[in-house]
């Protein structure tokens, strides 16, 4: 393309603009100490959607894989396939604007090699579902009656003698009196009603990641159900939520949907059921009237999910959708249904609507590599609650926003022209006059695409 000089100036003109703002607020420094230059983008919806952001280097590999992909809604299907571990969800992988495949795979693991290969292509224009050899015996698989052994240690419990030593064993999941063949230790009988200390956690990389909340943000959510005033919690792929609340608050009604099977040896099923949550699956197909007991009996709900880390959003959110809708349909007002999401803040533009805010207390889990720590977390409570029930009074490292009415990070700072503390990270955000909004510390503003980014980020490139 031949451009002329007057617009090569032009251009020029602008680039230096740019670097000199650049320069200004220091995006140069901060690019070589952070190396950030070096750190590819993510994005976390459909490729043609304009709204990546950067993640953090531990979930790179993860999200890279999973930005080509997205996932397709399957209630006009007649059948949908299942693997050993339940339905599937349907993904159709892009490449730029064009569709390189659609198919069926696994809805709980994603590491195809490792943990489950299952993958059948689907014809969209024909709606035909490849058949492959071996199916059969998935099938005869999936028939084979399930045994939960719903309550079986609550229920060996009160067979025993109070003289009895009680003996739990990893291996078995259970307990035994007094002498067991297996290597075990003595327990007390309270420990018992909290699994996610005895259970050795699942942390494979793209399945059920199972990370428990630090003893500070069990506490932070714990308090937030008591403000809420809700007498219903439910708990999906929140094991340590449910257990705590259930033995702290037995006036409560809770279930916990997780599809951990392990915990059903610990709790009944009026009140534990496994479940695939991406496709509203129930393994049990006595659980679901279980869960709408439930919802009977709750005058009002909080849903607490928390869900592995990459998760798909769409299929996610329509889960909590239809959990609301089987709670009104027990007669009850849609504004007694509150929802808790954890998740990390580069999703939050998918969580970021009517209600709901983010909330800048840092998640932490035990045991895991950077979410250990406050300042490394990026996980965040999304809800729809009252600000006041995100109680941070005793969290170190918290204030109180009067004009937000909410407690914020103790070093973000309330911006007066967007009336908010607007720092979603650590460090302060900077107003934009142009966008009318505060944007990221190293972002500056850009003629060329009349908004703010990283320096040499533009998405019209020049
Ligand atoms: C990140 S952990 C959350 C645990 C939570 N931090 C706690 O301490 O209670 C994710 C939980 O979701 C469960 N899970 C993972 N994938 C799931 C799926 N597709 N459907 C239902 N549960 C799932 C795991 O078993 C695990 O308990
Ligand atoms: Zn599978
Ligand atoms: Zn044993
Ligand atoms: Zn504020
Ligand atoms: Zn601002
Ligand atoms: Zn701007
Ligand atoms: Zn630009």
């Amino acid at each position: 393309m031949v451009h002329s000089e007057e617009y090569k100036a032009k251009r020029l003109a602008r680039k230096q603009r740019f670097m000199q703002q650049a320069k200004k607020n220091n995006v140069f420094k901060a690019r070589r100490r952070n190396n950030f230059s070096r750190r590819p983008n993510y994005h976390n919806g459909p490729q043609n959607e304009n709204n990546y952001e950067k993640a953090p280097k531990q979930d790179s590999t993860a999200l890279r894989q999973r930005g080509f992909f997205q996932v397709l809604p399957t209630d006009d299907l007649p059948n949908v396939p299942e693997c050993s571990h339940g339905p599937c969800l349907l993904f159709e992988k892009k490449n730029g604007p064009e569709v390189e495949e659609t198919f069926f795979s696994c809805a709980i693991y994603r590491n195809q090699d490792e943990f489950c290969d299952f993958k059948l292509q689907y014809n969209k224009e024909t709606g035909e579902i490849e058949v492959k050899e071996g199916e059969d015996s998935e099938k005869k698989k999936k028939k084979k009656k399930k045994i939960f052994g719903y309550n079986r240690i609550p229920k060996a419990l009160t067979e025993m003698k109070p003289t009895d030593t009680v003996l739990y064993c990893k291996d078995c999941i259970n307990v035994f009196a007094n002498k067991h063949e297996c290597v075990c230790e003595p327990v007390e009988k309270e420990a018992l009603a909290k699994p996610t200390n005895l259970l050795p956690p699942v942390n494979e990389q793209h399945g059920e990641s199972q990370f428990f909340f630090s003893e500070e943000t069990l506490g932070v959510i714990v308090k937030a159900v008591e403000k809420s005033k809700v007498d219903g919690i439910l708990c999906i792929g929140a094991p340590r939520i449910f257990e705590n609340i259930r033995a702290s608050h037995p006036e409560k009604n809770v279930f916990l949907l997780d599809y951990d099977k392990r915990f059903a040896k610990f709790f009944p099923s009026k009140q534990y059921a496994q479940y695939s949550m991406l496709v509203d699956h129930f393994f049990d197909k006595n659980a679901e009237p279980k869960l709408m007991e439930f919802f009977q009996n709750s005058k009002s709900i909080l849903l607490i999910t928390d869900p592995p880390f990459g998760v798909f959003m769409e299929p996610l959110l329509k889960t909590i959708e239809k959990m609301k809708q089987r709670f009104v349909s027990t007669g009850k007002e849609i504004t007694s249904f509150y929802s808790m999401i954890v998740l990390p803040i580069y999703i939050r533009k998918y969580v970021l609507h009517d209600n709901f805010w983010m909330s800048d207390y840092r998640v932490t889990y035990v045991g895991h590599k950077l979410y250990q720590y406050p300042e490394k977390t990026i996980v965040r409570l999304f809800n729809n609650l009252p600000k006041s029930c995100i109680d941070l009074k005793n969290v170190e490292g918290y204030k109180f926003c009067e004009p937000c009415d909410r407690y914020v990070t103790k070093n973000n700072v309330h911006c007066e022209r967007c009336d908010a503390c607007t720092s979603v990270e650590q460090g302060k955000w900077n107003h934009c006059d142009q966008c009318d909004k505060c944007v990221k510390p190293r972002y500056v503003h850009c003629a060329e695409c009349e908004r703010c980014h990283l320096y040499g980020r533009c998405i019209q490139k020049y």
